[in-house]
């Protein structure tokens, strides 16, 4: 073992940190200590527990476990001591390892994968945990209670390559403010040059590789917590608000709401604010449906819309203009919605509407610099109840039934998602949920709001990069951006003419017309 390895085996802390670079070692150190305590020889676990010890050792997914974790493992267990072993790339079900111990007792590795999801990681007694790289906050706060009752620890191997994730708000930060309990919280950095097997050439090609992304870089080379280059946001608790039943009411009563609009089969994303008496965007509501037909999503908006009392007239609901045939069918799906009155009589359709923003890929990163700006000006806040108690499958798609996960998509995507990097293929093996497979529809959701909300004005002298962010404009109502005419074209106008603005106008057909 490299001194690094050897200075985290002997530390004695309820939970132990290894954040290290991509290739330092840190699987290696994680199987050694799982396979030491098992057999009795661990200079720290085995002053607690004698064996039989009971052990996890988990990957994000079973491929990972099949491939890394299960033969790293096997590689450190004496082979007359191996009871018991699933074999190595044979796609087993077994994920069993039995150990003899010195004392001449069994004990037992058993495999997980934060994959088949947070609800597999409650158990009866377990001694050790070990975590290879970073598992969702979900799985760790599902292992607490037993961990807590039981007085078992927990070894987590990771490379921070996911930023200011919980990780640094619940362990990084406080450990390093010495604000955690003493003995309860160890965190260790390694570098590539801790590993002596790795040639300084590697390093050298590493860095030349990620010379665009210093963060990466840091994170792969020290372990170090930076903010992703990635597009990620960072939306501070404080911006998680409270709002009562009544108070929303009172703020759909006094503001112009707003809607955007992500269509996808299997991930359809809406999204729901209003404005406060601040200028701050308040977003109250989501919607995100998966593998529901059009008239399930419009009436589901419908109802959404009708709840919160949003008047149709001057309200849009704002979608990408890369997809007029789908915002053409959404819009007749309203259109089918049949208003009744009290006595059961219809009296007309839906109102509501999907109108096109001209939002190509490559404004991505101005919509998200801008949000990054409205959040960290404190002008967007999200209601912490947000998409509450609605249940999605991540990483669903016509192969996969995908993980169930509770709660809001858009805080999940805030809190998870990282912009792949396609010039670094190795980034998204790292993605625990594949950002290309699953990705950011509540954040495209809400670039069309805020691209079509906010209208940059003219910028302070900055000699930034994206100077036309540094300022924003405060809400304009829908009456004043109707009056900037030249910004809005009747449909069927040639994209040439609308590609100054932002915007199509979409009529709405129905009982007025
Ligand atoms: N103490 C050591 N001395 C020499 N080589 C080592 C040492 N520890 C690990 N290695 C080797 O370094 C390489 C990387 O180790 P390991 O896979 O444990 O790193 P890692 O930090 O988990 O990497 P990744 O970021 O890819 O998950 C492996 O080839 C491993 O055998
Ligand atoms: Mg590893």
């Amino acid at each position: 073992m490299h001194p690094k390895q050897l200075q985290a085996l002997h530390v004695d802390a309820k939970h132990k940190w290894y954040f290290w670079g991509n290739q330092t070692g840190k699987t290696t150190g994680g199987a050694v200590e799982i396979v030491a305590a098992s057999l009795g020889r661990h200079p720290i676990y085995n002053k607690i527990w004698q064996p039989a010890l009971t052990c996890w050792a988990s990957a994000l997914s079973w491929e990972l476990w099949e491939k890394i974790l299960l033969p790293e493992l096997l590689t450190w267990i004496p082979r007359d001591r191996l009871i018991k072993a699933p074999t190595p790339h044979q796609h087993s079900s077994n994920r069993e390892i039995l150990i003899r111990a010195d004392n001449g007792r069994i004990s037992r590795i058993t495999g997980k994968a934060a994959e088949q999801g947070a609800d597999k990681y409650q158990s009866a007694r377990v001694h050790l945990v070990w975590l290879d790289e970073e598992h969702p906050e979900a799985v760790w706060d599902e292992m607490q209670p037993r961990l807590l009752r039981h007085g078992g620890r927990t070894i987590a191997t990771i490379t921070p390559l996911k930023g200011l994730t919980w990780l640094f708000r619940r362990v990084y930060e406080p450990w390093k403010l010495g604000k955690t309990a003493a003995g309860t919280t160890f965190c260790s950095h390694a570098g590539l040059t801790d590993n002596p097997s790795i040639k300084p050439e590697e390093i050298a090609l590493l860095a030349e590789e990620l010379k665009h992304n210093p963060s990466q870089l840091e994170a792969r080379l020290y372990g170090h917590f930076t903010k992703p280059t990635g597009l990620c946001l960072n939306l501070p608790d404080t911006q998680r608000i409270e709002i009562s039943d009544k108070e929303l009411e009172r703020l759909f009563a006094r503001g112009q709401p707003i809607a955007g609009i992500d269509f996808g089969a299997w991930r359809f994303a809406f999204i729901l604010g209003v404005p406060d008496e601040h200028g701050r965007m308040v977003l109250t509501d989501e919607i995100y449906s998966q593998r529901e037909t059009l008239d399930v999503r419009a009436q589901r908006i419908h109802d959404l819309l009708t709840l919160r009392k949003v008047k149709p007239e001057n309200f849009w609901i704002w979608g990408d203009c890369a997809n007029p045939q789908d915002i053409m069918e959404i819009n007749a799906a309203f259109a089918r919605i049949q208003i009744k009155d009290p006595a059961g009589k219809i009296v007309g359709q839906s109102q509501y509407r999907v109108t096109a923003v001209m939002a190509e890929n490559k404004i991505i990163k101005v919509g998200v610099t801008r949000l990054e700006n409205l959040i960290s000006r404190g002008a967007l806040v999200v209601r912490r109840a947000i998409g509450a108690y609605q249940v999605w499958m991540l990483g669903a798609n016509s192969a996969r039934a995908g993980v169930p996960i509770e709660g809001s998509r858009l805080l999940w995507e805030i809190d998870n998602w990282q912009y792949p990097k396609t010039d670094d293929a190795k980034v998204q093996k790292d993605v625990p949920d594949d950002a290309t497979a699953d990705g950011a529809d509540m954040m495209a959701t809400l670039r069309y709001m805020v691209m079509t909300w906010w209208k940059s004005a003219p910028a302070e002298v900055h000699a930034k990069e994206h100077a036309e962010d540094a300022k924003v404009a405060p809400f304009r109502s829908a009456q004043e951006r109707e009056k900037e005419s030249d910004r809005y074209v009747p449909m069927g106008h040639s994209e040439e003419e609308t590609a100054g603005g932002s915007t199509w106008h979409v009529p709405r057909f129905g009982t007025e017309e």
